[in-house]
């Protein structure tokens, strides 16, 4: 289908056809998540590591390039999802536009908010949907918070507090994330964009202004340690502190509301806590979760009549990440630009 076939249609198709750019880590969890959705096939596969690109391909029986540019123009094609390293999203989104291939971009949207907007522009102009990789709203606990604290019976969220410990090195990930013009930052562009878009989802709120600070270990040149404070419209505030050390990782999530709280833990699972009683409402399930989490963004992507992360949507975790980089460089509280 081509974007004359207009936005809509493509919801009610069966046979739609993907084609993966990018056949890293995360295309191998794409052609996980597509095995599951019979409606819908990878038929076309594009790395410059050719390689890498056959070796995703070959079981899928799905056509193999080494440039993006002449899958695009081979056609056969309905949609892309796009893999890529961080600073070509943009780039390739306007080459898929121009195709008449609808994107679902992989998060972050893009390393800058003025190429957010470009990408959304020419999605727009060209007809093509566009939905970005922020996945946090499909993780089967964080909709399970997401439905609690919306139902109200926790009162208003007033204070979140998010830890995440990773290890980010260059031992640890391929080159490209510790090389600025790529990746367009380091672990805060990385990680921190999970947990902006999880405070994000957990709330239905937007971060207006942060205070951050961020560093970087000697010989890396993109930061691998950030924390700071934001400020979420509703007057929530997000303590979050996102380091590399950590070996285990961490992953722990705390929403203090009026009446109550949550916990969110990569290793407890989801837990309520209201009237001096603990809750546990449920277990982590590890890789199972992502993969739901994974093809339940490819089903909202082709089968919805709207994507439910849109480019705004998109901008707004990238704002929020710019907000700390500036504050970082200024000491100052930067407030988000939309
Ligand atoms: N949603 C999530 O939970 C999640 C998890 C991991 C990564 N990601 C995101 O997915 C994207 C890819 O991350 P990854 O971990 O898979 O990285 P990766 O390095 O494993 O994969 C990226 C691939 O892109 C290829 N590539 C580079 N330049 C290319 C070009 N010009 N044309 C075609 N292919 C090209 C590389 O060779 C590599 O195979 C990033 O945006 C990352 O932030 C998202």
């Amino acid at each position: 289908m081509t974007a004359e076939n207009g936005l809509n249609s493509f919801h009610e198709r069966n046979d739609i056809r993907l084609g993966l750019v990018g056949a890293g880590s995360v295309a191998g969890l794409y052609v996980e998540a597509a095995a599951g959705l019979p409606e819908l096939a990878i038929t076309a596969v594009c790395d410059v590591r050719r390689e890498a690109a056959q070796a995703l391909a070959a079981p899928l029986d799905a056509r193999v390039y080494d440039d993006h540019r002449a899958m695009f123009a081979a056609g056969n094609l309905d949609a892309v999802v796009i893999t890529s390293p961080h600073s070509l999203h943009t780039p390739m989104a306007e080459d898929a536009a121009a195709a008449g291939l609808h994107v679902l971009m992989e998060k972050p949207m893009a390393t800058t908010v003025a190429d957010c907007r470009r990408m959304i522009k020419v999605c727009a102009d060209s007809g093509v949907r566009l939905a970005i990789g922020n996945l946090q709203r499909f993780v089967p606990a964080v909709r399970q918070a997401a439905e609690i604290l919306r139902s109200g019976q926790l009162g208003r969220p007033l204070l979140i507090t998010e830890r995440r410990a990773v290890r980010y090195d260059p031992e640890s990930r391929p080159a490209w994330f510790f090389d600025p013009e790529l990746a367009g930052g380091g672990i805060m562009m990385n990680i921190g964009g999970h947990s902006i878009d999880k405070a994000q989802v957990l709330t239905g709120e937007k971060v207006v202004a942060v205070n951050a600070r961020i560093w970087r270990r000697p010989g890396i040149a993109v930061e691998t340690e950030a924390s700071g404070v934001m400020e979420l419209s509703g007057d929530i505030q997000l303590t979050f502190s996102i380091t590399s050390t950590g070996l285990p990782p961490q992953d722990e999530t705390e929403v203090v509301c009026e009446n109550g709280a949550l916990r969110l833990s990569h290793t407890g699972g989801l837990w309520m806590f209201r009237d001096g009683q603990a809750v546990h409402l449920k277990d982590r399930t590890g890789h199972d979760e992502i993969v739901t989490a994974f093809r339940d963004q490819l089903v909202d992507f082709t089968g919805s009549e709207t994507p439910s992360v849109t480019g705004d949507y998109g901008l707004s975790v990238v704002a929020a990440v710019q907000a700390v980089y500036d504050s970082a460089a200024d000491r100052t509280l930067q407030r988000t630009e939309y």
